[in-house]
């Protein structure tokens, strides 16, 4: 599936963000992770879960439902599902078949996110997810914006490939943080084991009045952006701001923005946008008098999730084409890359998938296993 190779979709066991912990409650939140529908709520005692949204019964939305206890049940003939996904409850007969259950997901709650993995639940390791602490997301001497959340109705790929290439700060985002040529400014890659980054350094940028009022930076400024991708969908970095002239490496900047993205796929043409970040408040100047105001970043977002929702209007209207690939393309193929293996090493088994080394541009061994049902 476009931007990926006929067959491929994404990669199910593996962490993704599928909530707000905010969001979940006792009250049934009904949410499409990977083309399936998942209800989610929490325990008495407070425990996230998240179970297969559908009954097996007539496949009414569990969502529709309501929650009672530790178990949700069904809006329709009342079949009343555990936290487990077990079924406790029919009114209408005392036994329960075998196959009425429903699947517990793994989830596991990090910061101000509920993470799940849609695949093996025996494989779902916590420690894979990237930790919060590490990358300064919550760091208590930071200023913390809350996380935003959007349904982008576009497919998620296409959102990654957004913030893989950031020259589209030039043009899109213009009047906000498209300050400095980032198009023309060359960018540094690494990349490693599930990563790919980018980092620019754009030298004596100028800085848009949407930066002035809402950031307090005067410009020209020396601007350092940095972005990492972890597949499948986490992307982190630091958008710096420094007097022109300073030295790459070495100087104090004027404003220190941590920036933390995590984009999930929902069905096969739309995805989940969650979004936060974090500011120095040493570096900023204007905190005092004014303090972050997550409002004034949401035209930003607001520009990416138009962009990506008019792009899968197209490929909805006519189909797959072929793209004219860039020299600015480069890191984001790379990223694409990424995903791509690790869907092709879910298809393929055990222990070709170790052997596969991550080769590149083959179609999975197994298609229907790659296709998320
Ligand atoms: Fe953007």
């Amino acid at each position: 599936m476009y931007p990926f190779p006929a067959g491929f979709f994404a990669p199910r066991n593996r962490w993704y963000v599928a909530a707000r912990s905010a969001e979940v409650g006792r009250t049934p939140l009904e949410r499409f992770i990977l083309d399936e529908p998942v209800v989610f709520y929490r325990t008495e005692a407070g425990q996230a879960v998240a179970l297969a949204g559908r009954c097996p019964h007539r496949g009414y939305p569990l969502g529709k439902g309501r929650v009672d206890g530790d178990a949700v049940i069904c809006g329709y003939h009342g079949l009343r599902f555990e936290a487990d996904g077990h079924c406790s409850h029919i009114p209408s007969q005392a036994t329960i078949p075998p196959r009425c259950q429903v699947k517990a997901y793994a989830v596991s709650e990090q910061w101000d996110w509920l993470w799940i993995w849609p695949g093996d639940p025996e494989c779902a390791d916590p420690a894979l997810i990237p930790d919060h602490r590490a990358l300064g997301l919550t760091d208590p001497h930071w200023i913390k914006r809350p996380p935003l959340y959007w349904h982008v109705e576009g497919r998620y790929q296409l959102l990654n490939d957004n913030l893989l290439d950031l020259t589209h700060l030039t043009v899109l985002h213009a009047d906000t943080i498209g300050g400095g040529d980032v198009a023309a400014t060359e960018e540094r890659h690494d990349e490693g084991e599930g990563w790919v980054r980018s980092t620019r350094w754009i030298a004596n940028a100028h800085v848009t009045d949407w930066v002035r009022r809402s950031r307090g930076i005067e410009g020209p400024v020396d601007r350092e952006i940095m972005l990492t991708f972890a597949a499948p969908g986490f992307h982190f970095g630091h958008d710096r701001y420094f007097r022109a002239g300073s030295d790459p490496g070495a100087a104090t900047p004027l404003l220190d923005i941590r920036i933390f993205h995590a984009v999930t796929p929902a069905t096969r043409n739309s995805c989940h946008y969650f979004a936060s970040s974090a500011v120095d408040p040493a570096t900023y100047e204007l905190s005092r008098s004014h303090p972050p105001d997550p409002g004034s970043a949401l035209k930003i977002f607001t520009e990416d999730v138009e962009a990506i929702g008019e792009i899968e209007r197209l490929l909805a209207a006519s189909g797959e084409f072929e793209e004219v690939p860039l020299r600015a393309d480069v890191h984001g193929l790379r990223g694409r890359r990424l995903v791509q293996a690790m869907i092709r090493d879910e298809a393929l088994p055990a222990s070709a998938a170790r052997k596969s080394n991550h080769a590149r541009g083959r179609e999975p061994a197994d298609r229907e296993a790659v296709e998320v049902k």
